[in-house]
């Protein structure tokens, strides 16, 4: 098992940061410590403005997250159980609020907890290898960090209550099928899917990025006018940036645009 301090490998590189769940032996079951050690390298990927795109994978190939760390629950009182479930679904919220894109990159099983962190990214990716599942009711809980409410968000409800009440697993093709992932490749091109995704992002204007992805966000939420006005004031953010000037600039000069987010 790796120490604590290695149960979260962060990489960065050309401004992707790259967080791999590190328990393979435990197929990257989320415990008390990882939460923590998410918990914190959200935190400071918010405001840290070198970074502009976060991919999530699990170690090993076998599973992306077998959900909560099960070993651990038995061991829980129920004060202690509630604590973890308020603080894994705040985490995931944070997560589906930061202020830049999450690529979830789905290396193998993700199962309860690990199907509903890919829920709470922005864009699903998954190998061939995935397998995917709101399997709480076979335990006979629900899911709890967020999956009741974005599930049927992403495939619909009649989908999400199938999937949830029969607690069955989809395989790759089918949640390609069913809209719960983005896009499907061969395991070996994975992560060079999920970084050429995360380097057409880094292209563009980091502002103009949050500003999309807090329209998206917030206007799924509420009536269309609402929604609208919420794209409105998000387009005015972007209006007084150099960035804004940069794009127009470098349209007009024939060359490629260097945003950095002001
Ligand atoms: N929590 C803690 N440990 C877990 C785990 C979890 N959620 N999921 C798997 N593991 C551990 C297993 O206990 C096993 O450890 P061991 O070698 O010490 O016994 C190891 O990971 C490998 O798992 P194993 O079950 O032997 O592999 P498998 O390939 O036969 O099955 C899964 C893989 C993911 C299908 C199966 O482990 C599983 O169903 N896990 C539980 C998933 C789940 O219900 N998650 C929802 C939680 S709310």
């Amino acid at each position: 098992m790796p120490d604590v301090d290695d149960i979260l490998k962060v990489e960065t590189e050309d401004r992707v940061a790259t967080l791999t769940l590190n328990r393979p032996g435990a197929m990257n079951a989320i415990n008390f410590d990882m939460l923590q050690a998410l918990r914190s390298q959200i935190e400071s990927i918010r405001f840290d403005p070198d970074i502009r795109v976060v991919i999530i994978t699990g170690a090993g190939e076998k599973a992306f997250c077998a959900g909560a760390d099960l070993k651990e629950r038995a061991t829980m009182p129920e004060p202690r159980v509630r604590e973890f479930i308020y603080k894994i679904r705040s985490l995931f919220s944070d997560i589906e609020l930061l202020n830049k894109p999450v690529i979830a990159a789905v290396n193998g099983f993700a199962l309860g907890g690990g199907t509903e962190l890919t829920l709470a990214s922005d864009i699903r990716i998954a190998s061939m290898s995935a397998s995917m599942g709101l399997t709480e009711t076979r335990l006979a809980i629900i899911p709890g960090a967020g999956g009741t409410q974005r599930l049927p968000r992403i495939v619909g409800r009649g989908k999400a209550k199938e999937l949830i009440f029969t607690g069955r697993r989809v395989d790759a093709r089918e949640a390609l099928d069913i809209g719960l992932v983005n896009k499907i490749c061969e395991p070996e091109l994975l992560m060079s899917e999920a970084m050429k995704m995360a380097q057409m992002i880094c292209e563009s204007g980091p502002i103009a990025i949050e500003q999309a992805k807090y329209a998206i966000n917030a206007g799924l939420e509420t009536d269309l006018n609402t929604g609208l006005a919420i794209e409105s004031n998000a387009y005015w953010i972007t209006i007084p940036t150099k960035d804004r000037m940069e794009g127009i600039t470098a349209f007009l000069e024939k060359r490629k645009p260097v945003y950095v987010g002001k």
